[in-house]
């Protein structure tokens, strides 16, 4: 396997899905744009309502192998999802992915992970990892493919915990 590129991530970084919805790498976020998306991982039940989530998205934007992409509503431009994908030179991961609870099942979810999946792919990785912060999202995994570190199967439903590690080959 070749070493994963060392200069970032090859990211456009601005885009729109099929439905119109902007794709964008935040590279430099707002305050307003920091506000949002503390507003969204709290309403995802992703952080605590009295935690600030300025420190891991600045740590995540400062980092030279980890990159914020977010999706911003077609006519208003609100932040309506986000996903931070990255390597450390083993494996790619994604993490705080959450989709606004008004469009989730509207396919944004599986979107994003194919999106952070194409550009790992691209660099070079092999395998791609998550680390499940609630029991749900575990299934929603194991639908795009992802099995659980230990090598339990995926099927017929594996019985995700919080902070198990779900993984999948990014190889053809
Ligand atoms: C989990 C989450 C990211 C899924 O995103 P989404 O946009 O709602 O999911 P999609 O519409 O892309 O769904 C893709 C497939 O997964 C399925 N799916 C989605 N959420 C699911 C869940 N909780 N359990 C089981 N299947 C699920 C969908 O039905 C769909 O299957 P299909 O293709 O057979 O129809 C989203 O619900 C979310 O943000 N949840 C709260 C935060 C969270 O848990 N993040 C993950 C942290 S590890």
């Amino acid at each position: 396997m070749p070493a994963p590129s060392q200069s970032g991530l090859n990211i456009p970084e601005t885009a729109r899905d099929g439905a119109g919805i902007i794709l964008e790498q935040l590279k430099s976020p707002t305050s307003d744009d920091i506000a949002a998306i503390t507003t969204l991982w709290i309403a995802t039940g992703l952080i605590p309502a009295i935690r600030d989530a300025r420190q891991d998205i600045e740590n995540c934007v400062n980092s030279a192998h980890g990159s914020l992409i977010i999706a911003r509503h077609p006519q208003n431009h609100q932040i309506i999802a986000t996903m931070m994908t990255g390597h450390d030179n083993f494996h790619g991961w994604i993490h705080y992915l959450a989709i606004a609870p008004d469009i989730q099942n509207s396919g944004l979810g599986r979107e994003l992970v194919t999106l952070a999946e194409d550009i790992l792919r691209a660099i070079g990785l092999s395998e791609i990892r998550v680390t499940i912060e609630n029991a749900t999202a575990g299934d929603f995994y194991a639908k795009l493919g992802y099995d659980l570190i230990d090598g339990a199967p995926t099927q017929p439903t594996p019985v995700c915990r919080q902070n198990t590690i779900m993984r999948k080959s990014l190889d053809q």
